[in-house]
């Protein structure tokens, strides 16, 4: 399987991806990869198509204290478009987001959510994340 791997590609934003193409937007830095949908290498990190995957495989910081495994929630980001597309949480994933800080009804875990169709997504990477701030304990706490 030939693939194409950039860590500096070039995607015309004025045009939508062709058909078979998925595009990821990474927020606030602005990085947009894009690659035919199942031919990204897996490089073991978090589940295979998952956006912490993708950032690995384009050099994108997005912070994975725990390696991906669903045990932490520094990989914490925001899909601003694309959901549709994106894998649904097991209840591990919710489980671990509700500790998370600044959760949103758009917050998915990096490691866990899963591109599962070509298209066009955008995720945001909350600044708290972004520099693995370990103050902002959660606020909440839910009791169940
Ligand atoms: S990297 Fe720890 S939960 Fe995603």
């Amino acid at each position: 399987m030939s693939v194409s791997v950039s860590n500096s590609p070039e995607v015309d934003l004025s045009t939508p991806p062709a058909a078979g193409m998925v595009r990821v937007t990474f927020l606030p830095e602005g990085r947009t990869v894009e690659f035919a949908f199942d031919t990204l290498p897996y490089g073991g990190h978090g589940l295979p198509m998952s956006f912490l995957d993708v950032a690995m495989n384009y050099g994108i910081f997005l912070d994975h204290a725990c390696g991906g495994v669903c045990a932490c929630t520094t990989c914490h980001l925001h899909v601003k478009q694309g959901a549709p597309g994106i894998s649904e949480s097991e209840d591990l994933e919710l489980d671990r987001l509700e500790t998370a800080a600044g959760i949103e009804l758009n917050s998915r875990l990096g490691c866990q959510a899963v591109i599962e169709k070509p298209g066009t997504y955008v995720v945001e990477i909350p600044k708290w994340n972004r520099n693995y701030v370990q103050e902002g304990k959660p606020a909440h706490g839910p009791g169940s």
